[in-house]
């Protein structure tokens, strides 16, 4: 039998034993948490399956060598021992994307400059041609990890972040990242049975991860093309019949109902036209409100959002009032529901003046964030 390859996925840090558990329920075997990522094994049919699947990671890479890389000139050479021509063709595009560093190799457009002239060197010498760079639309993505006096050079099957869903050409005010929205609803173990509520919904993150998760929706559908199909193993029928399988299981109506509102019109507008784009238009109901006047749409279900917190939107000094309210109306309005709020600010985070039922640390980007659960009765 085939031994298994070996792949790698990325994703944001402290989301590495949820991100675990996902590639497990896709098939992964060998699964083992690492920083900022996670290591798993399986065959050609689960880097498709996990690349058109996955709601939380942002990449999947394939190994292919872990080099010296103690100087420029080290890097250099070690990436130019390694047979490109497998890979890359001179007629092909390729980029070269970088993470991590050292004393010698402490920019990433330094350390991909490296990688990519020892590629394109040996391109020459062996055809007397060379591929051309393409940061929009490679054949080939690179990816260069250096760790102390070392690179984990891999292939990128992605070509892409896949927090980028393709469905949102609609970006609200400080969005949440998909991979993230789709973290914090497993976090709250939301199930899709469950009425959820955004009353902050700006571009309609959660509520969008969570209406594909409700109908089933692979987040991977609305993509126009993945790196590994234009790899020499490329399996176009594989790739055919995971899609066909995967558009069969869809549902046509999510099993409880998903609501959004925010007083700003035009950032509803673009969550409108991204729900219009997933194919979830008629599933999720977006109505304008100000948070002042909310109310429970039902007499039970899962209120989650992320109120601004000074760092991004809004004033930190100004907003103590605004999360008071937001606890006074869970307090007297939504008894019976769990609320969730993902808060950047633990000062703020206090002025809600409700006891948390449970605390997750997260992170948004850079920003060291909690996530908090509370229970309303
Ligand atoms: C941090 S953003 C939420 C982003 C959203 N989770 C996303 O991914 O696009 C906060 C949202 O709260 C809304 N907002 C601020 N004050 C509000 C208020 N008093 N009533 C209703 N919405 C408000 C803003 O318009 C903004 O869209």
């Amino acid at each position: 039998m085939r031994r298994p390859d070996a792949y790698f996925a990325t994703v944001a840090r402290g989301l590495e034993t949820l991100a675990a558990e996902e590639l497990r329920s896709l098939g992964a075997g060998a699964v083992k948490l690492q920083f900022a990522g996670v290591a798993f094994e399986g065959d050609l049919e689960l880097l498709y399956r996990v690349n058109l699947w996955s709601r939380l990671i942002y990449r999947v890479l394939v190994p292919l060598a872990v080099l010296e890389a103690e100087s420029a000139q080290s890097l250099y050479q070690g990436v130019h021992t390694l047979d490109w021509s497998p890979y890359l063709q001179p007629d092909q595009t390729f980029a070269v994307v970088c993470s991590g560093k050292n004393a010698q190799l402490n920019h990433s457009h330094f350390t991909a400059l490296q990688v990519k002239n020892a590629i394109v060197d040996q391109q020459r010498r062996q055809f007397g041609r060379r591929s051309s760079i393409n940061t929009e639309n490679p054949d080939l993505v690179v990816n260069a990890h250096i760790q102390d006096n070392q690179c984990q050079l891999s292939l990128d099957s992605s070509g892409f972040s896949l927090h980028r869903r393709g469905y949102r050409p609609a970006l609200g005010q400080a969005p949440l990242k998909e991979t993230l929205a789709a973290a914090l609803l497993g976090l709250a173990e939301w199930r899709p049975h469950i009425p959820l509520y955004d009353p902050l919904c700006g571009s309609g993150s959660f509520l969008l991860e969570a209406g594909l998760q409700a109908l089933h929706i692979a987040p991977g559908k609305f993509q126009r093309r993945f790196a590994f199909q234009s790899w020499p193993d490329y399996d176009p029928d594989l790739w055919r019949h995971l899609r066909q399988e995967a558009e069969a299981g869809e549902l046509t109506q999510a099993p409880a109902p998903l609501w959004g509102s925010d007083e700003n019109v035009e950032t509803l507008e673009q969550a409108q036209s991204n729900a219009q784009a997933a194919g979830l238009g008629e599933q999720i109901y977006f109505f304008s409100e100000s948070l002042n006047q909310i109310a429970p749409p039902t007499p039970e279900g899962y209120l989650i959002c992320n109120p601004p917190y000074g760092k991004r939107l809004g004033n930190a000094e100004d907003l103590g009032d605004f999360y008071r309210q937001l606890g006074d109306i869970f307090k007297q309005r939504f008894k019976g529901w769990t609320a969730f709020v993902l808060s950047g600010n633990p000062e703020l985070t206090k002025c809600i003046g409700l006891r948390p039922a449970r605390r997750f640390p997260v992170f948004n980007g850079a920003l060291p964030c909690t996530f908090l659960k509370y229970e309303l009765y």
